[in-house]
């Protein structure tokens, strides 16, 4: 271990206030949930998915901006996080605003006190969701409370009782108390809060077999690390929540954390364009692409992007998550349906990669070819365009409307003469992801397209033909059918069409080019609250809610394992409905420590009964 830096003798995170070495035998690989829960016994932070979908595990995260140096707060999920990418950040957890005792928090109280809770698991993420949310933004609306929770689930609750709690803390709200956060949070960043620490090429930490993480402060030194390692099995870190999509089964050597490396987070707007850093966040480029397209007349089109990347995973997972890592991904996997990659392309961006050699320009077409070992991407910029001529549309069609990975998805830029009938004045620029790993631009209807009239509806008609017959989707098991596929590429052409042409569009037609928003939702309960005879028929808060979102309620998961402790696994039919005929167990009985299978004869009866339906059927 005589490599492991000894500029930061303990890489020290603060938790709820106080600084805690992590210990040198957490291996690279640790999460930050995992060090939470296991290491510090913080169990008020729950875990479940492990991908970043459920936000149970949601903390909130405090630090100096490595680049622009300001204090910025956001919701992480814990369970993508290693915990060396947490160095230097101030972390509360839910067990750090409050809880018996203590005393509770507003937010714990105000979810308690409007029963958001029934079995409470999922209620110190949403206590946690709210109160990252709050730092920044301590006056939100009722609509953007609604957005705060896009990644969060409640398997039993239901979301009306939940928002409700949540939106009694809106400014518009009918009962609106916002809430003095400031005065709440003093106590826990106490000790004030810097710049998150480097250690140029020296790893802080070293794992079990040998991975080290680093922890680089400059593009120069990020460069040399990637020379040194270029052969080797390294991973570029910066939110790491690629790591919720991908299981990636590789042993990893080195990881190298980008996210406090300041060259890679300019952000740079002029006349001719944007350009942004590679670990700029998907949260920061929803703020910034508005301010772009407010201030320049040439990227107006950015304002759609903007609106786009809000229904991109969630708001923990793009408040961590840069345009970069997920290029990356589609580079790694091309028939991931990137919304960044769609986007960026129809919008004509470039990137820069750098290597030791220095740095290149690429289109995005040409960087998905790109042999990016041992390269790291700088930046992009996405040029500016003439706005009387151009129209840029994007959509996401999706299982359903936050926090999942498109279906199909499309990114349209079209220049046209209004004054000539709609007339194509240059090759468009027709990107369509969810199809499969080797189609992304649709360049038969582009071609089409040219020098045509939108107004000539039957060019309309075989322009959709032409797409119709190059979009072949493929089989894909998360997906719907190829064929609905097909259909969703085809009807978002037409509806750019026709939002394009809205003001010669006649008729119901019209009403097919705008992008539908979801208004504030509201849900109200009716019943009768019998007063006598007392208690009965009164309702009361639950006993356990203030429990529950406070962390402090235990679940099975909580409990450390016991020596000698017998797990049970279900074994799971490889087809749906079927008669199982035997169980072959050979292969389970070599596994050391396998006892028994059980099976529908050990439980018949009342214990085979999970509400009305048995656990196993008759059959089995
Ligand atoms: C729950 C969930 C929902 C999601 N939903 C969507 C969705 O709807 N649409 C969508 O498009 N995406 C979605 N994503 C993907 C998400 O946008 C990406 O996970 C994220 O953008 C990756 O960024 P990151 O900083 O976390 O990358 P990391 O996970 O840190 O890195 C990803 C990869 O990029 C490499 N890398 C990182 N930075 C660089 C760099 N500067 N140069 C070279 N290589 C680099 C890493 O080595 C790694 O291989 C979702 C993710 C999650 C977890
Ligand atoms: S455990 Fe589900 S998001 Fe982290
Ligand atoms: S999962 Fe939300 S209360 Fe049970």
């Amino acid at each position: 271990m005589s490599d492991v830096s000894s500029s930061i003798r303990d890489p020290a995170v603060w938790v709820n206030g106080k600084p805690i070495d992590i210990p040198r035998d957490c291996n690279p690989e640790t999460s930050l949930n995992d060090f939470l829960r296991d290491v510090l016994n913080l169990k008020g932070t729950k875990v479940m998915c492990r991908e970043g979908g459920c936000g149970c595990c949601v903390v909130t995260a405090t630090y100096k901006h490595p680049a622009t140096e300001e204090v910025v707060s956001v919701p992480v999920n814990s369970c993508l996080c290693p915990v060396y990418s947490a160095v230097g950040w101030h972390v509360t957890t839910i067990e750090g605003i409050g809880g018996s005792g203590k005393p509770y928090h507003p937010i714990q109280e105000r979810l308690a006190e409007h029963y958001g809770t029934q079995c409470g698991f999922c209620s110190p993420g949403f206590v946690m969701s709210m109160y990252s949310q709050l730092q920044e933004n301590p006056k939100p609306t009722m609509q953007q409370v609604e957005h705060f929770f896009d990644g969060n689930i409640c398997r039993c609750t239901g979301y009306r009782s939940i928002l409700d709690g949540m939106k009694s803390f809106a400014c518009d709200s009918n009962n609106g108390d916002c809430v003095d956060i400031e005065e709440m949070n003093k106590s826990l960043c106490a000790e004030g809060i810097a710049k998150p620490p480097t250690s140029g090429v020296i790893p802080i930490a070293r794992g079990w077999k040998g991975q080290r993480f680093y922890n680089p402060g400059s593009l120069d030194q990020l460069l040399k690390l990637l020379k040194r390692y270029k052969d080797d099995e390294y991973q570029l870190v910066c939110g790491n929540t690629s790591a919720g999509v991908f299981k990636e089964d590789v042993l990893v050597n080195c990881y190298i954390n980008v996210r406090n490396v300041p060259e890679l987070h300019n952000i740079r707007l002029s006349k001719s364009g944007l350009e942004i850093g590679a670990t700029v966040t998907l949260r920061e480029l929803i703020d910034t692409f508005k301010e772009a397209a407010e201030k320049v007349t040439g990227l107006a089109h950015l304002d759609r992007i903007s609106d786009h990347y809000q229904q991109v995973a969630n708001q923990a997972v793009r408040a961590n998550a840069s345009w970069a890592g997920n290029l990356m991904m589609k580079h790694r996997h091309q028939d991931f349906p990137s919304d960044v990659f769609i986007t960026l392309e129809a919008a004509k961006t470039v990137i820069k990669v750098a290597d030791e050699q220095g740095t290149q320009d690429h289109v995005l077409t040409d960087f998905l070819r790109l042999d990016m070992r041992g390269k790291v991407i700088v930046s992009a910029k996405l040029p500016a365009i003439s706005t009387d001529q151009h129209f840029y549309r994007s959509f996401k069609i999706t299982l359903r409307q936050l926090n999942a990975h498109a279906y199909v998805n499309g990114a349209f830029q079209l220049a046209v003469n209004k004054q000539k009938d709609y007339t194509v004045i240059e090759r468009p620029t027709i990107v369509i992801g969810g199809i499969s790993d080797k189609f992304n631009r649709a360049t038969g209807t582009e071609n089409f397209l040219l020098h045509k009239s939108l107004m000539d509806s039957e060019v309309v008609e075989s322009a959709l033909k032409v797409l119709e017959s190059e979009v072949v989707p493929v089989e894909e098991a998360t997906a719907s059918s190829p064929e609905h596929r097909r259909q969703l590429a085809v009807n978002l052409l037409y509806k750019t069409i026709l939002d394009i042409g809205s003001d010669a569009v006649e008729g119901a037609a019209r009403s097919g080019g705008p992008v539908l928003t979801r208004p504030l939702q509201r849900g109200e309960q009716d019943f009768v609250e019998e007063l006598q005879p007392a208690p009965l028929g009164q309702s009361v808060r639950k006993l356990e809610s203030k429990a529950q979102t406070s962390g402090e309620a235990t679940y099975v998961n909580d409990y450390p394992a016991h020596a000698n402790e017998l797990f049970l696994a279900y074994v799971l039919a490889p087809e749906a409905a079927i008669k199982v005929t035997g169980f072959d167990t050979e292969e389970a009985e070599n596994v050391p420590g396998y006892q028994r299978l059980l099976s529908v004869s050990d439980l018949e009866g009342r214990y085979n009964n999970n509400i009305s339906l048995p656990i196993f059927p008759k059959d089995s």
